[in-house]
């Protein structure tokens, strides 16, 4: 089939190193619940916690619920839960009409003190996804709980791969809709309001990640002294430049447990206001091509025996499978700062 742009897979390719994608047949929701604990409210936390315990079973569930949290660049502690359905049933807008979900989610407490709520949900169909992981029995992000994953697989490993791999891509280049072009800069007071950012199209996202249970010797020394501080640099540049990097959104996160305790895994997600932006960073930030290149030589110093596992999955989607929605954060949260129209439903709107 003809690409659009044209593959860059070289001739002949032989990847390195062997990888993976996620059996994945239909189309997958991703919704992210976010808790903003600007007093780091112990509270507010267990209450947002139970309800994202009760959510994650009965009528509807997700098949995945993964946990995580990070201090945004503006000093506040966040707690997000990750729920994804791998269905074309539309569990999800029945999930999130349970009276359960309801309850919670629209109650006017809410809207008031100092936690912020946010839910970033995107309904993305299989063309326009793709998963890598560097082993074939991880269960994480879209592809967990599904067994063991295709491959070894050929494209990957060269820039431009990533591309490459959402099906997509053969026939649409997913050209920018919105190029960010200015700083982030508070457009509605954020603040004891509801409000739904429009979403962008063509918008990319990458949530990549690292499982580093296990690492010893040579491996966890490289892992600790190398590889984990660049990551940290690359994605505070990424959240700190969004007009030079095109990234709209960065969150370094640590995982954890449904109750908060920490877990050997972390992962960033970011936006990006094009697949193109996206690529650019990969392929050229020192930080990236430090840790890409080193990875690379240490899987083969150690001939294949490496117990860090790398994953990511990434989406490029139009804004009518996206839904962004903030009750009482901060202006400058999520896509807040961004959104080419908000819709305000606190109740003096509604
Ligand atoms: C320890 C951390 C990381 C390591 C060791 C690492 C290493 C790698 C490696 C080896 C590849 C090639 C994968 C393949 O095609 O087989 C890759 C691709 C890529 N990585 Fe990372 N990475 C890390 C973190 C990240 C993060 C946090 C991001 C962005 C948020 C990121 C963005 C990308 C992108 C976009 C590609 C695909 C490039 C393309 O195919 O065009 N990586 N990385």
């Amino acid at each position: 089939m003809r690409h659009n742009p044209p593959s860059r897979k070289p001739h002949d390719w032989v990847p390195p190193v062997p990888a993976f994608s996620a059996k994945i047949d239909g189309p997958v929701t991703m919704a992210y619940y976010g808790i903003q604990n600007r007093d780091d409210d112990a509270h507010a936390l267990h209450e947002f916690q139970q309800w994202v315990a009760t959510m994650s079973t009965g009528f509807d569930a997700p098949d995945v619920t993964e946990y995580a949290d990070y201090v945004d660049e503006h000093g506040n502690a966040t707690w997000v839960a990750m729920f994804y359905w791998r269905d074309a049933a539309d569990s999800f807008p029945r999930w999130a009409s349970r009276d359960d979900h309801e309850a919670f989610w629209l109650a006017p407490a809410r809207e008031t003190g100092g936690a912020g709520y946010f839910r970033e949900v995107f309904h993305v169909p299989n063309d326009r996804l793709e998963t890598l992981y560097s082993d074939e029995s991880m269960s994480v992000g879209s592809g967990a709980g599904l067994g063991v994953h295709e491959g070894p697989i050929q494209s990957h490993n060269y820039w431009g791969s990533m591309r490459d791999r959402i099906p997509s891509s053969s026939t649409d280049e997913f050209a920018a809709t919105f190029v960010l072009s200015q700083a982030p800069e508070a457009r509605t007071a954020g603040f004891g309001e509801r409000v739904i950012a429009s979403g962008i199209d063509n918008l990319a996202t990458i949530r990549s990640g690292e499982l580093y249970d296990g690492l010893e010797g040579r491996e966890k020394e490289v892992y600790e002294a190398e590889l984990e501080p660049s990551v940290r640099e690359g994605m505070r540049y990424l959240r700190d430049n969004p007009v030079a990097s095109g990234c709209l959104v960065c969150r370094h996160m640590d995982e954890s447990t449904p109750t908060g305790e920490r877990i050997p895994r972390a992962f960033a997600v970011a936006h990006f206001d094009s697949l193109t932006r996206l690529e650019d960073w990969s392929e050229s930030h020192p930080t990236h091509l430090r840790i890409f290149g080193r990875f690379i030589e240490l899987a083969q110093e150690l001939q294949g025996n490496i117990r860090l596992r790398l994953w990511h999955e990434v989406i490029v989607t139009t804004a009518d499978m996206q839904h962004f929605e903030y009750v009482n954060c901060h202006p400058l949260t999520g896509f807040l700062p961004y959104a080419p129209t908000l819709h305000n439903l606190t109740p003096t709107a509604r």
